[in-house]
């Protein structure tokens, strides 16, 4: 595992590990990021078109999409568990909004079953880290993304190492303490996201990474140091 892949037996792992996180996801979530992921998901939220058909990728349980009002919305994600949980949850709340029902859709980052030039924003929320070839998802993003499209990402990158450092002693003895009592395991599902946080780069390594696709007037913002980096860029 580096900052740019993971290979596919400790991706097979990764998502075993995030599926056992699925009835306890918003709890830790919310303690890990000091109650702070609601504001960074509405600020995603508002960097995505109104208008317009839309697809978050890397669902998961439907933490973010169950408040993504009105637009056409796809979700994506490789686990059936997790897009079975996320289904009911994200669908009764447009029901009761009044939006159209988001379609659920199997499937990978770096393997998009998409139309070029399908999308006119597409968004990640905390799953790009877990992405297992992060320079290929981001080729695929550009390609189902219809020019003037564009794309939002979160996740908790790093400044430089020292900064990783202690993002690391965070997750693996303060957010790890929590998820064992939450959990009520020694041997709980969040060690493996200390994994892929170690491992994950620095904000300006994915800024590079994504003008290197062929994304342009990208950016990436430190939100708060060592959990949310948010990273936009706009297909030409
Ligand atoms: C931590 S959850 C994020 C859930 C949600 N997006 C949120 O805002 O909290 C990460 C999700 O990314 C998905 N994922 C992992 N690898 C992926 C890949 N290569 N392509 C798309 N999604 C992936 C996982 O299955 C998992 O459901």
């Amino acid at each position: 595992m580096d900052s740019e892949s993971i290979g596919p037996e400790d991706w097979d792992e990764l998502i075993r590990n995030l599926e056992a996180t699925i009835p306890v996801y918003d709890k830790i979530n919310r303690f890990a990021t000091l109650g702070q992921v609601d504001k960074w998901r509405r600020i995603v939220q508002s960097k995505m078109p109104i208008e317009g058909k839309i697809i978050e990728i890397g669902c998961g349980p439907g933490s973010f999409a169950e408040d993504v009002i009105g637009r056409e919305l796809i979700c994506l994600d490789p686990s059936p568990l997790m897009l079975t949980s996320a289904e009911p949850r994200v669908n009764s709340k447009r029901k009761e909004r009044g939006d159209s029902p988001a379609i659920f859709v199997e499937g990978k980052a770096e393997k998009l079953p998409f139309e070029d030039s399908e999308f006119d924003g597409a968004c990640s929320l905390f799953s790009f880290r877990d992405w297992y070839d992060k320079r290929t998802g981001l080729s695929e993003v550009i390609r189902i993304l219809k020019p003037g499209g564009k794309v939002v990402i979160v996740d908790p990158a790093k400044i430089n190492k020292i900064h990783g450092f202690f993002g690391w002693f965070w997750m693996r003895f303060w957010v790890g303490a929590y998820a064992r009592i939450v959990c009520g395991i020694a041997d709980h599902p969040w060690k493996w996201l200390t994994k892929t946080y170690v491992h994950f780069g620095t904000t300006k390594e994915y800024v590079k990474m994504m003008e290197e696709v062929g994304f342009v007037n990208v950016k990436g913002k430190v939100v708060f140091p060592g959990m949310a980096t948010i990273w936009e860029g706009t297909k030409p």
